[in-house]
């Protein structure tokens, strides 16, 4: 396996993800990780990533000296590559000439990482790399034992290589898809430098965490919130395997999920599957409890509330169960350097661990801790989970409560169903729905009027919502073709009673959010 020491670059994760998507397990950890930690992972190899930070500065993060100690392969990334230059006796100081974006180097073929590794050829015999570098700060002196393996005209120490002790340093991000050979250098580091074998993969990921579930609970019950979501679905299906009838699935329908959304996780889970799954209509409860309520912020805590009471109730009448499962995926559990408030491990708060009844004293069970949501997505079609489900775009916690603006109404919340599913049904037809991110229906409880066949129509607004984005933090509205969305429009308006008008957003975020409330 392979170690990650974070330095605060936003792109630790993609490190991780590339080195996963090899077929090699590994971790992430904070640079300062101590040295008896680093030596009892007993990693294959270490990568340093880049990070924010300037070597120059008095007091900036170092490698931690047992990654020297190892005898094992070091890759530093961006500062990764300043800060192994500068604590293996190099000299690295402050550029003018800042880099960011594309670049070619010039890549010498003679050391192992970059050998026979090129997109083009100079006249001069120079192999060419296409590269994404970011980066102010620049080695101007190797430490001892080092060569140059790449070069550019602002860097020209954009490479070092030690062959002999397995050290390597590059100025540019082999983990972001700009740099075009990038997968190979990694794969070239892990596999052939570091001498791991290709082992991860979803069979394998399946096996290892099927036998630490059993080790784990050994004969006793658990429990799980299943949501339809693909998280807490995946944990399903993977329990179900390791511990068959122990596990007892609670799904809570509120009222407020997609249209069949309830049925069809009974029919994935309890009837194909055989999963013993407790099925709760809580709809009544739920829109009860919103009836008069428009403030955004008020029905997402009084969903929330909703929901633990009624977990906690059909909980308590599970006498046996010693341990809750939980979702939770590797982002959730990474501590990132680059976070100042620390190391507090990061629960989901939809999952309601905190409201469990505390005298149940449940043992937390949580498989996809070590998973990257792709690989959780590999491993759910594996399980035989169908890959619509596996690969469906995100819905928030509180469902259609936060899409029907202001009072939840149960004749609102069919109405946009109906146009949502028809929106989603369409994207799929015209094979759009993974070309976007998310995309879904608003119910807007305005009235417009409107005009069919010799009738006049005064009936409510349904907006249509897509966005493409790679975080959620950032997304920019997707540009469906116009053809469709007056398609989508018309069907809408046909099939839907009470609708009169469609309309389509064009915010972005910022400076609009995803959902409108
Ligand atoms: P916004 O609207 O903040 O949404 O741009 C970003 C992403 O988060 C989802 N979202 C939520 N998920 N509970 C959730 O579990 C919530 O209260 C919630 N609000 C927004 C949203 O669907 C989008 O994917």
């Amino acid at each position: 396996r392979i170690l990650i020491l974070d330095f605060g670059s936003q792109y630790t994760q993609l490190i991780a993800r590339r080195v996963r998507e090899a077929g090699v397990y590994c971790e992430i950890h904070p640079w300062d990780m101590d040295d008896a930690a680093i030596r009892e992972f007993a990693p294959r190899g270490v990568i340093l990533s880049g990070g924010p930070e300037s070597v120059t500065a008095e007091e900036t993060p170092r490698a931690p000296e047992a990654v020297f100690g190892l005898g094992v392969p070091v890759l530093g990334i961006c500062y990764g590559m300043q800060t192994m230059a500068h604590q293996l006796g190099g000299r690295v100081e402050t550029s003018s000439h800042h880099e960011y974006g594309y670049a070619q180097v010039r890549a010498r073929g003679h050391s192992r990482l970059l050998k026979d590794i090129e997109d083009h050829t100079t006249p001069e015999g120079y192999g060419l790399l296409d590269v994404w570098m970011s980066h102010g700060d620049r080695v101007i002196e190797m430490p001892p034992g080092f060569r140059v393996i790449a070069e550019t005209d602002n860097a020209p120490l954009a490479g070092m290589a030690d062959d002999e002790r397995g050290y390597y340093g590059v100025q540019f991000h082999p983990e972001v898809t700009h740099t075009r050979q990038g997968a190979r250098i990694l794969s070239r580091f892990i596999h052939d430098i570091c001498g791991c074998e290709a082992l991860w993969t979803p069979d394998n990921i399946i096996e290892d965490t099927v036998a630490s579930v059993r080790e784990q609970v050994g004969g006793d019950e658990v429990l799980l919130g299943l949501s339809g979501g693909v998280d807490s679905s995946v944990v399903a299906a993977l329990l179900h395997r390791a511990i068959g009838d122990q596990l007892t699935c609670v799904f809570v329908d509120n009222g407020l999920l997609r249209h069949q959304e309830g049925d069809q996780v009974m029919a994935t889970f309890a009837e194909h599957m055989g999963v013993k799954v407790i099925r709760v209509d809580a709809e009544d409860l739920f829109l009860g409890k919103l009836a008069g309520v428009s403030d955004p912020e008020r029905k997402r805590k009084i969903i929330g509330n909703t929901f633990i009471e009624v977990f906690e109730a059909e909980s308590e009448k599970l006498a046996n169960v010693k341990w809750l499962a939980q979702g939770t995926i590797y982002p959730d559990v990474i501590e990132s350097a680059g976070s100042k408030t620390g190391k507090a491990k990061v629960i989901k708060s939809h999952h309601n661990v905190g409201g469990l009844p505390e005298h149940m004293k449940l043992g937390l069970v949580e498989p996809l801790r070590e998973l990257f949501k792709d690989e959780v997505r590999k491993i759910g079609v594996e399980l035989g989970l169908p890959y619509d489900m596996v690969y469906r775009h995100p819905f928030p916690g509180p469902g259609l409560g936060v899409r029907i603006l202001g009072e939840v109404e149960k004749a609102y919340a069919d109405t946009l169903r109906l146009a949502d599913h028809i929106f989603i049904e369409e994207l799929r037809r015209h094979d759009l729905y993974d070309k976007v991110s998310q995309a879904f229906c608003v119910f807007l409880p305005v009235k417009s009027v409107g005009v069919t066949g010799d009738g006049r129509r005064y009936d409510y607004v349904v907006a249509m919502r897509a966005v493409e984005t790679i975080d959620f933090m950032t997304a920019r509205w997707a540009h469906l073709p116009y053809e469709f969305l007056d398609h989508v429009s018309r069907r809408i308006v046909n099939e839907v009673p009470r609708i009169s008008r469609v309309v389509y957003d064009v915010t972005g975020k910022p400076p609009g959010t995803i959902e409108w409330e």
